[in-house]
């Protein structure tokens, strides 16, 4: 199975309730060999609408940090979320909606297999770091898991509520770029 064919399948999903009121199913963007994963928390209106991870003002935001040090969705990493479909109101996925998603990421972390995981946001990060994690805290800060590195940032959409922590998200973005120089082979 390649990830396109995962995604074929991952279109199909009635899993859990989410998949009531979605427009279309958000699986993710990027290159399938990428070194470097991206995870945000679901799919907004925009995404919704179009199937596309972070397209909205929020994924504007997100591009402009990445192409700060090289990255391209089109070119070098991938982007994917923790829930595929958009939560009402844009609300935090529910503990079973994020259950019932998870074999879709795994799945695709799996084939993918990026040697940096970096989370966007709280709800990533509890869910692929540690539920106790303080994204406040522990934002820029490289562990190690499973043979893979993972580091939390700032949500986009939380810099866009506020500004003044957008150095913050700089700083976690150049620190990303020195582990890439460090741990991956084809990124850069
Ligand atoms: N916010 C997210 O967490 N993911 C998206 O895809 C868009 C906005």
């Amino acid at each position: 199975m390649d990830i396109s064919e995962l995604q074929t399948d991952c279109l199909q999903c009635r899993r859990c309730p989410l998949c009531a009121e979605r427009r279309h199913v958000v699986f993710g963007q990027g290159v399938p060999n990428a070194e470097v994963l991206f995870i945000g928390e679901g799919p907004g209106a925009q995404e919704d609408e179009q199937g596309l991870p972070f397209v909205g003002r929020s994924g504007q935001l997100l591009d402009r940090y990445l192409y700060a040090i090289d990255l391209d969705r089109s070119k070098n990493i991938y982007i994917a979320n923790i829930v595929k479909c958009r939560p009402p109101q844009n609300r935090d996925p529910l503990p079973e909606e994020s259950s019932a998603c998870m074999p879709w990421l795994e799945e695709q972390i799996r084939l993918i297999d990026p040697k940096i995981i970096v989370c966007l946001g709280r709800v990533a990060a509890k869910q692929m770091m540690d539920p106790d994690i303080s994204i406040m805290r522990q934002h820029g800060e490289f562990i190690q898991k499973d043979g893979r590195w993972y580091m939390a940032t700032l949500h986009p959409a939380a810099l866009l509520r506020n500004p003044a922590a957008k150095p913050d998200a700089f700083g976690d973005f150049v620190a990303l770029r020195q582990k890439i120089r460090e741990v991956c082979r084809h990124t850069y």
